[in-house]
């Protein structure tokens, strides 16, 4: 293992630790689902017992509109998380998304792993995923094809994440030629490519951008959940106040802006970004996303509830979102999508 890769690795391990507990919450800042409240239709006739959720996520039918949002790998506890992770997934028959694959670039020790996560994930789709502050650096793309070959990805996810490199110690803050990079990874790519935030949001002109670039996907990973500035000053023992700690965009104004981008082109949109509950699940998609995703929550109730606490805890969020539905008058998902919330502004 060279110095770069046990760095990467401890970075990993601290992150993973931090991130089991509340202290890397946006202080003052929420995603905003708050300021919304669901039409009620009184004269609803939907059939609840016949709502489908399933819909397609890049040519293969899942089971719910929701993602589990890239986080681990690399060292023994994350890898073991990806596993339990990957049974999960597949249980419920949604995505997975892996956390950055950039510690195995350019080596074979993680093959076995590899090959044990999509053996337990099943056919679901899997999500690999690789920093922009990466890419930018990358001569070929090679390395990086081979290495979603053996994990047997769906889907590229690159992240982009400026803050945190930013407020990182050793960070990469250097995304100078990233637009290029991004191009040409698309147009070498057999993988679709998403792109997504940790946290700090994607405005809709950042979202016009990526599209014109080619993406065929976008998670916007706004700002009211984890927070990434918080996570990098925990880690510099830098508790006191701290402004960007509260940096980004909040994931409500992400997916009702970034949506409005669907008039004029096709690409998936996920919501995401303190996606917490089910009421949240459930705002993002009749705010317009067509997939929701999560992660710290994901993470809190997997390390406490064991498996099937994440299994139980998704199965009941769907649960209210159909309940949701019913009362919205929405038979579909697509209906959902259309005209069910109010701002709370608007009405008091
Ligand atoms: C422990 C942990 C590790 C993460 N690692 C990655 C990563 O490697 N790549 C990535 O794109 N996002 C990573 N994220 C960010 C999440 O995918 C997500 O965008 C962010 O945490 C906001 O979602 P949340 O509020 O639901 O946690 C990680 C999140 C957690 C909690």
């Amino acid at each position: 293992m060279t110095d770069n890769t046990a760095q990467i690795l401890s970075r990993k391990k601290e992150h993973l630790e931090l991130c089991k507990t509340d202290e890397v919450l946006f202080k003052d800042k929420t995603s905003g689902f708050e300021h919304y409240d669901f039409v009620h239709s009184a004269s609803t006739e939907v059939q609840i017992e016949q709502i489908d959720l399933s819909k397609k996520f890049f040519g293969k039918k899942v089971s719910f509109p929701f993602l589990i949002s890239c986080m681990t790998g690399g060292t023994s506890e994350g890898e073991n998380i990806n596993l339990q992770l990957a049974e999960v997934a597949a249980e419920l028959n949604i995505p997975l998304g892996l956390g950055s694959l950039r510690f195995a670039l350019g080596t074979n020790e993680h093959d076995e792993h590899f090959k044990q996560i999509r053996s337990a994930a099943k056919t679901v789709p899997l999500l690999g995923n690789i920093g922009g502050a990466q890419i930018v650096k990358m001569k070929s793309f090679k390395e990086l094809f081979h290495l979603l070959d053996k994990v047997e990805s769906d889907v590229l996810v690159v992240h982009f994440n400026p803050l945190q490199e930013l407020l990182q110690k050793n960070g990469e803050a250097n995304f100078k030629g990233i637009k290029k990079s991004l191009e040409k990874l698309i147009k070498q790519s057999s993988f679709p490519i998403l792109v997504k935030e940790v946290g700090s949001g994607i405005s809709k002109k950042t979202a016009q951008t990526l599209l014109d670039l080619g993406v065929a996907g976008i998670d916007v990973a706004g700002a009211g959940g984890t927070s990434w500035a918080g996570v990098e000053l925990l880690r510099n023992k830098q508790k006191d106040e701290n402004q960007f700690w509260d940096w980004g965009l909040p994931t409500s104004y992400c997916i009702k802006t970034v949506a409005e981008l669907k008039k004029k082109n096709k690409f998936m949109l996920i919501g995401s970004g303190g996606v917490d509950t089910s009421f949240d699940v459930a705002k993002s998609l009749a705010l317009g996303a067509d997939f929701t995703a999560s992660a710290r929550i994901i993470l809190q109730s997997l390390v406490k509830e064991g498996q099937n606490g994440v299994v139980s805890l998704i199965n009941d969020w769907f649960e209210d979102v159909k309940r949701i539905m019913f009362l919205t008058d929405s038979q579909n998902l697509r209906s959902f999508g259309k005209q069910k919330l109010i701002e709370k502004k608007d009405c008091f």
